[in-house]
C-alpha cells in the first residue's frame, strides 16, 4: 500500500514561481510514488476573501490549470475541490470539540495574521478555527506526509496534537499523525528581496509573459557593492544569483565567476537569467492557456478527484461517528 499525501493551495489569485518552487514541483515529484491528494482549499481561502467570495470560483480554475500546466497528473493524483467534499466540515466540527481554545490562541499564525492582514479584518471565528479545519482535511485521509512550507509546520504540530488527543479521549487509534515534508530548496524570495508575495506586486507568475519577465528581472535588486561594471559582485547576497541557483543549477560556478571577477555585468546577468526563465515559463504558460479554454475538461478533473475524495472521506466519517457513538 502506498503512503497517502494531501496538500492543499488555497485559490486566492494567481500562483507564482515561488509556488513552483515551494509546492508544485515537490507535488510532482511526490505523485510519482505516493497516493496523493492535492486539494484546493477554497473554504480556507474564504476565511480571508469573504468580502468578495465571487473571485474564489475563478481563482480555483486558474490555479488548477497552473498546476496541470506544470505537471500535476490527475492520472496520478487525486485533485479535488476542498467546498465539494462536506465531510470536512462535519469531522472539522467534531475535532473542534476536543481542541481547547489556548491552541488555538497561541499558534503563531493566527497571531501574526491578525496583526498583518489587517485590511482583510480576518478577526473571525473561522479564522481561529482555520488550523481545526486543516487538521480535517488531512487526517480524513489519514494522511502520512503533507509537504508544507516552513510557515504551516504550527498548523502540522496542532494537526498532530489533535490526533493524539482524539486516540486519548476514544481510545481509538483512527488518525495518523501526519509528518510535514520541507521543501529542501531554499525560499525564493521576491523581486525586492522581500518574501514573494501577491500583496508585495514582487512575484512573476505561472503565466508571466515574456515581455513582463524581462522588464521584472531587469527591476531586481543585485549587489548594492556593484556600481560599476569593474566592481567586483558578491553573488551569496544576490538575489539574481538566488534564482540562477534555482532554476539553472548547473550554471553555478559560470555565473560565480562572472560576478565575482567582474567578468560580466549585473544587467548581462540578468538578460541571461531572464532568457532562462522565459524558455522554462513560456510552454508551460501556451500549455495552459490552452487547458483553461476547456472549462468542461478542468471541471471533468474536479468531478472525478471529488468523486475519489469523497469515498475515502465519508468512509473515515462513518469510522469517526460509529467510534462516538453518534
Ligand atoms: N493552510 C495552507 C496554506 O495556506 C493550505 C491548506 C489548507 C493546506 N488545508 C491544507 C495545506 C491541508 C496542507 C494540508 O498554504
Ligand atoms: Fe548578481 Fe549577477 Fe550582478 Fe553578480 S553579476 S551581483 S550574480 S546580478
Amino acid at each position: 500500500m502506498k503512503k497517502v499525501v494531501l496538500s492543499g493551495m488555497r485559490p486566492t489569485g494567481k500562483l507564482h514561481i515561488g509556488h513552483w518552487v515551494g509546492a508544485l514541483a515537490n507535488w510532482a515529484r511526490l505523485q510519482e510514488d505516493y497516493r496523493c491528494f492535492f486539494m484546493v482549499a477554497d473554504w480556507h481561502a474564504l476565511m480571508s476573501e469573504y468580502k468578495n467570495p465571487f473571485s474564489l470560483r475563478r481563482n480555483s480554475l486558474d490555479n488548477l490549470s497552473d498546476w496541470l500546466a506544470y505537471g500535476i497528473n490527475p492520472q496520478k493524483a487525486v485533485i479535488f475541490r476542498q467546498s465539494e467534499i462536506d465531510e470536512h466540515l462535519e469531522l472539522a466540527m467534531i475535532l473542534s470539540a476536543i481542541t481547547p481554545l489556548g491552541w488555538l490562541y497561541r499558534c503563531p499564525t493566527f497571531k501574526e495574521q491578525i496583526a498583518q492582514l489587517k485590511e482583510k479584518d480576518v478577526n473571525t471565528y473561522a479564522f481561529l478555527g482555520y488550523p481545526v479545519l486543516q487538521a480535517a482535511d488531512i487526517v480524513i485521509y489519514k494522511a502520512n506526509f503533507v509537504p508544507v512550507g516552513e510557515d504551516q509546520l504550527p498548523h502540522l504540530e496542532l494537526c498532530r496534537e489533535i490526533v493524539r488527543r482524539f486516540a486519548g479521549l476514544y481510545k481509538k487509534e483512527l488518525f495518523v499523525e501526519p509528518q510535514p515534508i520541507l521543501t529542501a530548496a531554499s525560499r525564493l524570495l521576491g523581486l525586492d528581496g522581500r518574501k514573494m508575495s501577491k500583496s508585495y506586486e514582487n512575484y512573476i507568475s505561472l503565466d508571466e509573459e515574456d515581455e513582463t519577465i524581462d522588464k521584472k528581472v531587469l527591476s531586481m535588486i543585485t549587489d548594492p557593492a556593484r556600481m560599476k561594471k569593474e566592481d567586483k559582485g558578491h553573488p551569496d547576497i544576490c538575489n539574481v544569483f538566488a534564482y540562477y541557483e534555482i532554476f539553472k543549477k548547473e550554471m553555478h560556478d559560470e555565473v560565480f565567476d562572472w560576478c565575482v571577477n567582474a567578468k560580466k555585468g549585473c544587467k548581462d546577468c540578468k538578460k541571461f537569467f531572464a532568457q532562462i526563465l522565459k524558455d522554462f515559463i513560456a510552454p508551460r504558460r501556451e500549455k495552459k492557456r490552452e487547458i483553461i479554454a476547456k472549462e468542461d475538461y478542468l471541471l471533468d478533473i474536479l468531478r472525478e478527484g471529488n468523486k475519489q475524495a469523497k469515498e475515502v472521506a465519508s468512509r473515515t466519517m462513518a469510522e469517526v461517528k460509529e467510534t462516538l457513538g453518534l
